[in-house]
């Protein structure tokens, strides 16, 4: 029997290309199948830091972090009238030994984008259903080609395709959960951007070596506009509004990070506040118009992540508010994980797959749902929370000791998994660190006479 798999990988996010650059390593066969016809540089602020650096760190990729980012060290929140009502602190590297970096979006996607190689991602393919074969897993896209592979990875974000073929199957055969079979809720609708370069003379704010991280909260606390300096001279904006259930109507529902329905939006809002002195408009205006992108910003974690042949990363699994920006962070770590459980795959029967599939399951469930409550908890940071929850956490960000802000950064970049196909990097900081976990065979190695 042929041992190494052949990996089908639905969607070139973050994810889907983490994992892809990670199975190129190891020398594991894959294909990454993405809709879009092209990759459009949309997007806002993401942010990596010890949590998942030190695989950058292995794949000799951290200068290349480092050349697009600003490291960060506290954000700061004001009211309309640009007074501050708080600050956190966000240096991790002293502690952690790695800053916590910022970078647009589009940035990070053309540099993992840059390391696969280019016939290994089909684009302009929209994967459409799933169908399990006797040869393994087959996709069909709406132009009607298809693939065959040993495993099929959903790394199609929030509302993905994979996850839903996958779901419609398992209630035909009663093994969905309930949990798995409601929507996710959709609270805020936001509008994200990142500028031109600017004029540093302007924008004196510019020129700081450390990113400044600004967000204005509306007094009444249903909106808020935050600006992150990146490299370049440019800021990455997010506009959030929050939304009640009842309006988040079908008309309303625009679940893809498109262009196309942000212009309506852009001509609301010019008025409102934003940091460093300017409006939504000023943001808007610095921004080309066609990369302004509107979405739904919702949250869900799903409780089921794979069968059989098929498993989900990302978004697909457990889509988080961008509050704190685990959105990204949590999907790499997913690939690491993924990585590292179907490199010990040493015979390709559907058990042993699903046995390993499992076992990443087994291994990330726990962190995610962990990163996942607090990118709930810190959605007050979006604003959109009632007033009174509002004044709450003002008194928080002003009063909480900065020894329990420490111990939380702590325990979160105490879990930084790496690849364990690739030479560890060693532990840097000075906080304990969560050992690796060693690797596991699943199924016996066949040998060949
Ligand atoms: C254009 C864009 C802009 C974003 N901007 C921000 C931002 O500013 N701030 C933020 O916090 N997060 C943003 N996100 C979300 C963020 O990238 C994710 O939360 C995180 O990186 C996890 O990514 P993912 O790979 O799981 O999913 P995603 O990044 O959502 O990637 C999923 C990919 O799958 C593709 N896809 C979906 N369905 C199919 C299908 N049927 N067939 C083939 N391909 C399919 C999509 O086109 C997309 O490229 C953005 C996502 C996108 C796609
Ligand atoms: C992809 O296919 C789905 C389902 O067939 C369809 O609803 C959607 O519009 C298609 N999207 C793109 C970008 O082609
Ligand atoms: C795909 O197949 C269907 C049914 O056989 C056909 O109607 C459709 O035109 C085909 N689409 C393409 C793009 O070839
Ligand atoms: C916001 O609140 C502050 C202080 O409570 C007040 O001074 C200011 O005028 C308010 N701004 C707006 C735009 O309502
Ligand atoms: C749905 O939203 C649209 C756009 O905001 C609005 O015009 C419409 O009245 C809403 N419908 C319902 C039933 O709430």
């Amino acid at each position: 029997m042929e041992c190494s798999p052949k990996v089908l990988i639905v969607g070139a996010g973050i994810g889907g290309l983490f994992l892809g650059i990670l199975l190129e390593r190891a020398g594991i066969e894959y294909e990454i199948f993405e809709r879009a016809a092209q990759i459009k540089p949309l997007g806002s602020v993401l942010v990596s830091g010890p949590t998942i650096l030190p695989v950058f760190e292995q794949l000799g990729l951290l200068d290349e972090i480092e050349k697009i980012s600003k490291p960060l060290r506290c954000l700061n929140i004001y009211n309309s009238n640009q007074e501050k009502l708080g600050s956190m602190e966000t240096n991790t590297k002293e502690r952690a030994g790695y800053y916590s970096m910022v970078f647009a979006r589009q940035n990070l996607h053309f540099l993992l984008l840059s390391q696969i190689p280019a016939h290994k991602i089909h684009m302009n393919k929209n994967v459409t259903t799933i169908h399990d074969i006797d040869e393994g897993v087959q996709i069909s896209c709406s132009d009607n080609s298809t693939y065959v592979g040993d495993i099929l990875v959903g790394a199609d974000g929030a509302y993905s395709g994979v996850r839903q073929n996958l779901y419609k199957k398992l209630v035909q055969e009663k093994m969905l959960p309930k949990c798995d079979q409601d929507d996710l809720s959709t609270n805020y609708i936001c509008l994200v951007g990142t500028t031109d370069a600017l004029d540093p003379e302007k924008h004196p704010y510019l020129a700081n070596e450390f990113s400044h991280f600004e967000a204005v909260l509306a007094n009444d606390s249903s909106e808020s506009v935050t600006c992150v300096t990146i490299p370049d001279n440019k800021i990455c904006w997010v506009y959030t509004m929050q939304i009640s259930s009842t309006s988040a109507n079908e008309t309303l529902k625009n679940s893809e990070w498109g262009s196309e329905a942000a212009s309506s939006m852009c001509d609301k809002i010019r008025h409102v506040k934003a940091p460093f002195g300017l409006t939504m408009g000023n943001l808007i205006d610095l921004t080309p118009r066609k990369l302004i992108s509107k979405v739904m910003l919702e949250e869900k974690l799903f409780e089921t992540w794979y069968h059989e042949r098929t498993v989900l990363l990302g978004d697909a699994c457990h889509k988080m508010l961008p509050s704190v920006g685990q959105g990204a962070i949590n999907a790499m770590q997913d690939a690491t994980i993924l990585a590292n459980c179907i490199n010990q795959i040493k015979s390709l029967t559907v058990p042993n797959i699903a046995a390993a599939l499992k076992d990443y399951r087994d291994q990330r469930y726990q962190f995610a749902k962990t990163q996942f409550e607090t990118s709930h908890k810190f959605a007050f940071i979006m604003g959109g929370q009632s007033w009174r929850e509002a004044l709450l956490r003002k008194l928080v960000l002003n009063f909480m000791p900065k020894s329990l802000n420490q111990r939380r950064q702590d325990r979160t970049c105490a879990y930084r998994p790496q690849v364990n196909f690739m030479n560890q990097v060693p532990v840097k900081g000075i906080i304990p660190v969560l050992p690796q976990v060693a690797p596991k065979q699943y199924g016996v190695e066949t040998k060949v006479m």
